[in-house]
């Protein structure tokens, strides 16, 4: 059986990812519609060695379609997801638009795949913010072993997240900075070029950001937990793809570095760097992998129920279009064959 799919956002950073993830994966396709604004609808893209036309998504038929990938920004999804849902396609949306209602399920697969079941209430399914979706992987295994109270997290994310326009900006101010021209800044709120900026999305009325509160309602909400603690400080770094984050996780009974090591290499999704000196990251492990690559794994020496961990992954497959494709091939898998 194969489908007809719509990639919204066919000519953005994520987009383009998703279609080469779904050909690597030789994933299921009988006809594949690149969707973008009137801007870029008569321009090409490639799918599997084939240019196919992009088109305009307000005139799109999404009766066509039977699953909907959507990478064009909240406000483009809340117009059109609602839309294609009603008209049978069933959208996986890579923005934060639906991911906090109820009735849509958020998920992750290696971590909840249960609640994808949920779909059917409006045909949307959310995926998960790139931060959280890497820092899921590698919790589960041990909330299910002896349960996460709190965890402090301090993320250093790539430029790749904000999308082309971010990357290509700090590509410019590296080399204006290089051969000593002015910096111009647009898509941060500082120079990111040899620079770290301690904000990602807007601030929020309580001081975090919303990048930050993104990972504490998301969290509970994958894993099914209210009373998980998470305590974020969200990072832009001028890396261009791959994000790390160093976790401090307080547990409620004590585990060894030693068992930690053990749970996760069994887990799905995740290559352990057991050795102290093998720590991954972005560039060499994680940029252009689908797993999350933990080490630097470690007892908290300031408290008897802590372990330490830094986990990388690269936020534009696994954080965002890899992770869409896997809940594609869950849903083809369990719901539509
Ligand atoms: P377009 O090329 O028409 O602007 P990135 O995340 O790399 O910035 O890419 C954003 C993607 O979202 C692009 O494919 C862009 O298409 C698409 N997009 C942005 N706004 C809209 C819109 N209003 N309708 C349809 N697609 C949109």
């Amino acid at each position: 059986q194969k489908f007809d799919v719509c990639i919204l956002g066919a000519t953005g950073l994520v987009g383009k990812t998703i279609m080469e993830i779904l050909a690597e994966r030789d994933f299921p396709i009988n006809k594949l519609y690149p969707l973008a604004s009137a801007r870029s609808a008569g321009e090409f893209v490639e799918f599997n060695g084939e240019s196919i036309e992009v088109l305009d998504a307000d005139n799109f038929d999404w009766s066509l379609a039977q699953i909907g990938f959507f990478s064009a920004g909240g406000a483009t999804s809340a117009k059109y997801a609602p839309i294609a849902g009603e008209a049978g396609c069933i959208v996986i949306d890579n923005t934060s638009e639906f991911r906090y209602d109820d009735d849509i399920p958020l998920v992750v697969p290696e971590v909840n795949p249960q609640a994808l079941a949920e779909y059917r209430n409006r045909n949307i399914i959310a995926n998960p913010n790139c931060s959280t979706i890497q820092m899921m992987v590698a919790l589960k295994p041990l909330h299910d072993a002896v349960g996460i109270s709190r965890v402090n997290v301090c993320t250093y994310q790539s430029v790749s997240g904000g999308g082309k326009a971010a990357m290509d900006e700090l590509a410019k101010q590296t080399a204006d900075l290089l051969s000593g021209k002015p910096v111009e800044t647009k898509n941060f709120s500082r120079q990111i070029a040899f620079n770290v900026i301690p904000q990602i999305d807007v601030f929020l009325e309580n001081g975090y950001t919303k990048e930050e509160m993104k990972m504490v309602w998301e969290t509970k909400k994958i894993l099914g937990d209210d009373n998980i603690l998470v305590n974020p400080t969200a990072v832009r770094v001028p890396v261009f793809f791959g994000h790390g984050e160093s976790l401090h996780i307080e547990t409620n009974s004590p585990i060894s570095a030693e068992e930690v090591k053990d749970l996760l290499s069994q887990a799905p999704g995740i290559v352990v760097c057991r050795n102290d000196e093998d720590f991954p990251t972005q560039i060499g492990n994680a940029s252009g992998k689908d797993e999350t690559f933990v080490g630097r794994i470690r007892e908290d020496i300031s408290h008897n129920c802590g372990i330490n961990m830094w986990i990388v992954a690269d936020n534009v497959r696994k954080g965002a279009a890899t992770n869409s494709v896997q809940i594609a091939e869950l849903l083809i898998k369990d719901y539509l064959s």
